[in-house]
């Protein structure tokens, strides 16, 4: 029916967004100054969207005869997302945005391969929708990103 390398990267993509959950509301509600305010805004509307993808995650595994795991085990991996010391510095949240939209498109075009080579096209069209909204959020931030200039 399926693969465990398929197993563990959905069980992989539901801890993932469900820190990127966390992160993406910290940085959301922390931020200060005349940039912030528009980025706030997306990072709220991206939180449900995170959740909605945990979502849909965690269904593919129960429905592969698997839970998705609970909190206990759970490593935090996104330095790069902390709410910064300096609270307006909004560019640091931006690359940080950057680099969780990367590593989620990384982790759904894994996904999807691992699903194919599993011939588990169910899973594989949830990575496709995943995927699909990551890059989505990695086009916006990257036109953030534009706002400000580097160096
Ligand atoms: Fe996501
Ligand atoms: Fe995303």
């Amino acid at each position: 029916m399926t693969s465990d390398e398929v197993i563990d990267l959905l069980t992989e993509a539901y801890v993932d967004e469900l820190e990127t959950v966390m992160n993406y509301l910290t940085n959301s509600i922390v931020l200060d100054g005349v940039h912030a305010e528009e980025v706030k805004e997306s990072l709220a509307e991206d939180v449900e969207e995170e959740l909605e993808h945990a979502r849909l995650l965690g269904q593919r595994l129960k429905q592969l005869d698997e839970s998705p795991p609970g909190s206990e085990g759970f490593e935090a991996r996104q330095s790069s997302l902390q709410p910064p010391a300096d609270t307006t510095d909004v560019q640091s949240v931006i690359e940080g945005v950057l680099e969780a939209e990367e590593n989620a498109m990384e982790t759904y075009r894994a996904l999807y391969e691992a699903a194919g080579e599993a011939n588990d096209p169910v899973t594989e069209d949830v990575a496709v929708t995943v995927l699909a909204d990551e890059e989505a959020h990695h086009t916006e931030f990257r036109g953030f990103q534009k706002e400000f200039p580097t160096d």
